[in-house]
């Protein structure tokens, strides 16, 4: 009997029936949420038309709101939600989608979240003008809390853009090892969803110690998330995923299972893999994904997320126990086993 490949196996979380909808599982923040699309659209109402048409398809881009959830359910978990919360929540999206403007320009990605991308309507100079739009009027709004949140948010961004330029100077190299791929993804997502932890426990007035568990938290899922993601670059349903798939392999930026396979595999099947990696045309997914399901390469990977996925949920047991603590513990679920 042939061994089903792991990306049709069902996922061993809740069946897609029983798994509550992102609005049905952030329920008991939702009026936050509301209050955060308030800042968020008082923020970036434009007059100018130009600005405006763009900023108007940005609505597409509407995603799930992980980061301010993951701010405003720290918040509530760790004492309570104020009204610096849903100023930092909306920083944070704001920085968030600046991210995605520009990371769809290094992709030269067409579609993000079944919509059609910046670049790909208004070309790459209107995508990282708006980009850099968003990402001043974060600061700016930033600012309005003190000038601590600007430090942390300076420096995650910071942290997030030299994670980004690893990426970058590291692209075609098939020789990139694991530590160098969990540096990257560190910084370009994990760096993040620490600093949204980090910003609810601290403007919550936990204690330093609190703070530091909530932030690792924040870490690890960012790094289970974007195993994850990674996963879905590659053998994922473009349908499902509404953005540009096989992007990573077309720009020749390895990710974990082929770090994994190249290293592992023996050298007949790894110098296929190479090669098809080195060849020019943009059909590798197909070709690649067998290869890699077959010898166990997607298996390791998703074992790795789930593996950081568990530390996050570690880190929870500092937290009394509360909804927004059991919530913050489905979602290290949720980021592994997803197909969008
Ligand atoms: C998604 O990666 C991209 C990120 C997590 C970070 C992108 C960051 C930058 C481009 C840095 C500069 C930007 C600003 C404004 C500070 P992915 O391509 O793996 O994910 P995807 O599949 O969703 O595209
Ligand atoms: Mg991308």
């Amino acid at each position: 009997m042939h061994a089903m490949p792991t990306h049709q196996m069902p996922a061993p979380a809740m069946p897609a029936a029983a798994m509550p909808t992102s609005a049905e599982l952030f329920a008991p923040i939702a009026r936050d949420l509301e209050a955060v699309e308030r800042v968020l659209r008082q923020t970036l109402d434009s007059r100018q038309p130009g600005v405006a048409r763009l900023v108007s398809h940005l609505a597409h881009y509407r995603g799930k709101r992980l980061r301010p959830a993951l701010l405003l359910l720290t918040a509530k978990a760790c004492g309570g939600v104020s009204p610096a919360h849903h100023t930092l929540a909306a920083v944070v999206e704001m920085i968030h989608t600046a991210t995605l403007v520009h990371d769809d320009v290094l992709d030269d990605a067409a579609v993000r979240r079944h919509a059609s991308t910046i670049n790909a309507g208004w070309g790459n100079q209107a995508s990282i003008l708006l980009g850099d739009w968003l990402f001043t009027h974060a600061f700016h709004l930033a600012a309005s809390v003190d000038a601590r949140a600007c430090r942390l948010i300076g420096a995650t961004t910071n942290r997030l853009c030299a994670g980004e330029l690893h990426q970058i100077c590291e692209r075609g190299n098939l020789d990139l090892g694991e530590d160098a791929y969990f540096d990257i993804i560190d910084g370009k997502t994990a760096e993040l969803t620490a600093c949204c932890c980090r910003l609810g426990a601290l403007y919550a007035g936990a204690a330093e110690a609190m703070i530091e568990r909530v932030a690792n938290y924040g870490r690890c899922l960012g790094v289970a998330f974007q195993i994850a993601d990674d996963l879905l670059d590659l053998i994922g349903e473009e349908r499902a995923a509404g953005k540009s798939l096989g992007t990573d392999l077309h720009q020749q930026k390895l990710t974990l299972p082929i770090i994994w396979h190249l290293a592992q595999a023996p050298a007949e099947r790894a110098g296929r893999v190479r090669q098809l990696l080195e060849s020019p045309g943009n059909h590798k997914r197909e070709k690649l994904a067998p290869e890699l399901e077959a010898d166990g390469a997607v298996a390791y990977a998703r074992g790795r997320a789930e593996e950081f996925a568990a530390r996050a949920a570690a880190e929870l047991a500092w937290l009394p126990p509360s909804p927004c603590q059991a919530i913050l513990e489905q979602l290290t679920d949720r980021v592994v086993h997803r197909d969008c």
